[in-house]
């Protein structure tokens, strides 16, 4: 809902618990008013009246106050909009008009034939920003940077920061901080969106896991990106983000060309840590992510099982072994196309070997289906190995500066999306391979980071960066409307590229590829801070853990720790003995049961992953699912009993483990015992209203 105060400078948008107001002033500047509690429109214009404060000359007032701090005039913050024409360098902007429609503010401003369009959208309790600037009159204007929105947090002391940092195997991390004055910066310049920080950060003073204020940010781009944190020297905190890493040119716009930002969407909860996250993951549910009201298969993935070691009888093979375990979508991963049998040679070469699926992926695909079982493969249609038939007949349609070496990470290189001819040929061959063989299911991965990001020829060829993404989106969203039935994961060398903007066009990401089920639990308790458990796949594989610490663990453990999310196995079910095998179907057909509730329910962190219990509860409707997990047990002491949340106090619950009648009041303020016990033990308790 958008209120606007009769004089046509005052506006305020409301969600079902909060608000976010905005105000211009008679100089047309765009004054931050308020983001927390619903207010009502009378409040919003009694905050206008508060003049600025009066800090000249070595200060501004309007730094840490405007909604959208251009370039130039008395300003010292960092820009979130910086332009450069033939002319001059910076913006000064004119009051054009405001439109609201439903949900939707639009305010258009205009400086000289720029025009700058700040868009507002409330989405439950969730309000998206994002701006379009266009050139109505220019010979050029050159985007140096747009960022998508600049977030006012109240005054308050003792700001914090939490992030979810990492690397390749030990994705969204969090961590908490006190902010200090000046700037926090994180982002990627590697050209997709990184292992090392999802674009999400969240601010609070003293929050808990379920009580206090939280603000969150979250961007939706897939490339290089940047959010800055700044405590400015009257102790303001704002926040600003968008594309890009550096300001050395976005874009350049024609006449008559615009540029949309991405979303950078916020949130205020009083809810503590967990009220944020239910609001982040009931708005993906509702708005981001595609048919999430679909629930996610589980699926079998040969990498860990076979590498690139494959053959159609023993993926054959592999695919019994699944469906008598009750997967439902067998995924077929790297080494199936080209002359792909290493990671040496055919990226970019998207047919079948013909060594090893000679009559190319439809009678494997045919065979899956016949056990009852989905089919999918994985690609990374981005790349080329310097060895492929690609590489070799088109060495220009890659990332490269003119002279200079073409650096290869894990032997490949990047080809230019960018460029028309690689966007068509890759949607022919896409296309192609999604009509050869009756596929469900794509496994799309990004396998290394930008380094020589030039196009020679190619008069601004900085507008690769953007424009790779912009391809990447395309090409998804081209193959989602040509062939509806085909779900897509995004995976870019495990959480290499998990954000908003690819979630709207994949079904779910690949997490991690460290599927050790001990690291997973903190690697999933960073992930859960904004994302939901409907697009978070993990796998249970061998024990020993093959791919990173020969960590031994139970079935159990890992079954357990792999349920939190949208379940996978990925070990090599044909050296998994009988009794694993029937183990595996049991806690598969459980996973089954408990699924809706996990991948569609309310998540409350119960403990969170620190070396002894911890647990995650998951409720819809009438049904509650408790996961947890016990690291180890020490001096023999008691595990403590786990304090449910989201119950009504005055029902009773049953458990279908134990059979015990529960009072709701009881569980919620006394708690549930596991009964775990040891190292790495874990359990699943249902919980059902009677
Ligand atoms: C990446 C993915 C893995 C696997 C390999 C295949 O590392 O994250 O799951 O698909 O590529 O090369």
């Amino acid at each position: 809902m958008v209120d606007i105060a009769e004089n046509g400078r005052t506006w305020l948008l409301s969600g079902p618990a909060s608000s976010y107001a905005l105000h211009l002033t008679e100089a047309d500047e765009l004054l931050h008013l308020h983001w927390g509690p619903r207010i009502a429109l009378a409040d919003a214009e009694a905050l206008a009246l508060s003049p600025l404060p009066a800090y000249w000359p070595f200060e501004s007032p309007l730094d840490g106050r405007e909604e959208y701090p251009v370039e130039g005039g008395p300003r010292f913050v960092r820009p979130a909009l910086s332009v450069r024409t033939e002319e001059r360098r910076g913006t000064e902007w004119r009051f054009v008009s405001h439109q609201s429609e439903g949900d939707e503010l639009r305010l258009t401003f205009d400086d000289d034939g720029l025009a700058v369009t700040l868009h507002y959208r409330m989405r439950g309790d969730v309000l998206e920003r994002w701006v379009t600037v266009a050139n109505g009159g220019h010979a050029r204007v050159e985007l140096l940077r747009a960022d998508a929105a600049t977030w006012t947090l109240p005054d308050r002391e003792g700001w914090r920061l939490s992030q979810l940092h990492g690397r390749w195997a030990a994705e969204s991390l969090l961590a908490t901080a006190p902010l200090t004055y000046g700037e926090k910066i994180i982002g990627s310049r590697r050209g997709h969106t990184g292992h090392q920080h999802l674009p999400w950060v969240a601010l609070d003073t003293d929050a808990t896991e379920e009580r206090g204020e939280v603000y969150g940010c979250a961007l939706g781009w897939s490339g290089s990106w940047r959010i800055a944190v700044a405590q400015l020297p009257d102790a303001r905190v704002q926040i600003t983000g968008g594309a890009g890493y550096d300001d050395s040119g976005l874009l350049l716009l024609q006449p008559g060309e615009s540029y949309t930002t991405p979303v950078f969407a916020g949130l205020w909860s009083d809810g503590g840590f967990g009220g944020a996250s239910r609001t982040w993951h009931a708005y993906q549910r509702a708005y981001v992510i595609p048919d999430a009201d679909r629930d996610r298969p589980v699926l079998f993935n040969s990498w860990e099982a076979t590498n690139f070691d494959i053959s159609e009888e023993q993926q054959a093979a592999l695919a019994r072994r699944a469906a008598d375990i009750g997967v439902e979508l067998f995924v077929v991963d790297d080494g199936w196309f080209g002359a792909r049998t290493s990671d040496r040679a055919g990226l970019g070469d998207w047919t079948p070997n013909p060594d090893r699926f000679p009559h190319g992926l439809k009678p494997l695909a045919d065979q899956v289906h016949g056990l009852g079982m989905q089919f999918g493969i994985w690609v990374e249609p981005e790349m080329v190995n310097p060895d492929s038939d690609l590489y070799r007949a088109h060495p220009d349609w890659v990332q490269y500066q003119p002279g200079r070496k073409r650096t290869e990470l894990r032997n490949q290189l990047v080809l230019n999306l960018a460029r028309e001819d690689v966007q068509e040929y890759l949607w022919e061959q896409l296309d192609t391979l999604l009509s050869s063989a009756p596929i469900d299911y794509v496994k799309w991965d990004f396998n290394r980071c930008f380094t020589d990001a030039g196009w020679p020829g190619e008069p601004y060829p900085q507008r690769l960066w953007v424009d790779h993404v912009r391809a990447l989106y395309a090409l998804l969203d081209r193959l989602r409307a040509a062939h509806p039935s085909v779900a897509f994961e995004s995976c870019s060398g495990g959480g290499g590229r998990i954000d908003l903007g690819v979630m709207s066009r994949t079904d779910q990401v690949w997490t991690s590829d460290n599927t050790d089920p001990l690291d997973r639990l903190a690697i999933q308790h960073g992930f859960s801070q904004i994302h939901p458990a409907r697009v978070m796949a993990a796998w249970v594989t061998d024990s020993p853990n093959t791919q990173l610490n020969g960590r031994e663990s139970s079935l159990r453990f890992r079954f357990v720790s792999s349920m939190a999310g949208v379940l996978g196995v990925g070990g090599d079910l044909t050296e998994w003995t009988g009794e694993e095998l029937a183990e595996a179907h049991r806690w598969v057909e459980l996973y089954k049961e408990i699924r809706p509730v996990v991948q569609r329910g309310d998540q409350y962190r119960l403990r969170p992953p620190a070396g002894g219990l911890s647990a995650v509860q998951y409720v819809l409707g009438d049904e509650t699912v408790v996961l947890a997990c016990l690291q180890a047990q020490h001096y023999g002491e008691p595990v403590p009993a786990l304090r449910l949340r989201g119950l009504d106090p005055t029902a009773s619950y049953e458990c279908r483990e134990t059979g015990e009648v529960h009072r709701g009041a009881v569980l919620l303020h006394h708690g549930l015992r596991t009964g775990l016990k040891g190292d790495l033990d874990a359990t699943v308790l249902r919980l059902c209203r009677i």
